[in-house]
């Protein structure tokens, strides 16, 4: 049994090519498209603004268009108030019209990768399906995939309500 000192998950060092390659296939992504995730993800994680928690997240996604948006946490001195990394990508995602995501990467800076909390994972669940991947990279660049529905099983999304199929697209 997994205890505090020993994490549940392995991960995978992104410079590990044939580690790579099988991972994109398993999750329908190409090699590029995976390294160019990591790197905006990463790169993203300097545009956190997280003076409170100093615990800077980055996150990239990339949609069914194949356009890539990314996203840091967004902070603010009244703690609930702020916003994580993955809503911020997805937000500027859908508001620029790209509602369908093929993948959602996410890196901070600590080690076994950060997983999407709660709140996220919901968010994420509208606009992904639930076979498409979540990867997490950590401190090193070293990832763990895992799909939606592991993430987040059993989970309610619009099409449990059925007015949001049958309206027109708002
Ligand atoms: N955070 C994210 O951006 N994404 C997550 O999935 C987990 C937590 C942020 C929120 C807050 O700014 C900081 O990390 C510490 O919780």
């Amino acid at each position: 049994m997994a205890t505090s000192s020993s994490p549940a998950w392995t991960a995978t060092p992104a410079t590990d090519a044939s580690g790579v390659e099988s991972t994109c296939k398993k999750y329908g992504l190409t090699v590029d498209e995976f390294h160019e995730l990591r790197r905006r993800c990463v790169a993203s994680k300097a545009t956190a603004y997280c003076p409170y928690s100093r615990f800077r997240v980055g996150a990239s996604v990339i949609s069914v268009n194949n356009a890539y948006f990314d996203g840091a946490n967004v902070e603010n001195a009244s703690y609930p108030v702020g916003t994580c990394a993955e809503r911020v990508a997805i937000a500027k995602a859908v508001t620029e019209g790209h509602r369908k995501l093929r993948a959602v990467a996410v890196a901070t800076d600590i080690a076994p990768p950060a997983s999407p909390c709660g709140m996220c994972r919901q968010f994420i669940r509208e606009f992904c399906a639930l076979d498409g991947p979540i990867i997490m990279f950590d401190k090193d660049e070293n990832y763990t995939v895992l799909r939606l529905q592991e993430l987040l099983p059993l989970s309610f999304g619009p099409e449990a309500l059925p007015s949001a199929s049958s309206l027109p697209p708002v």
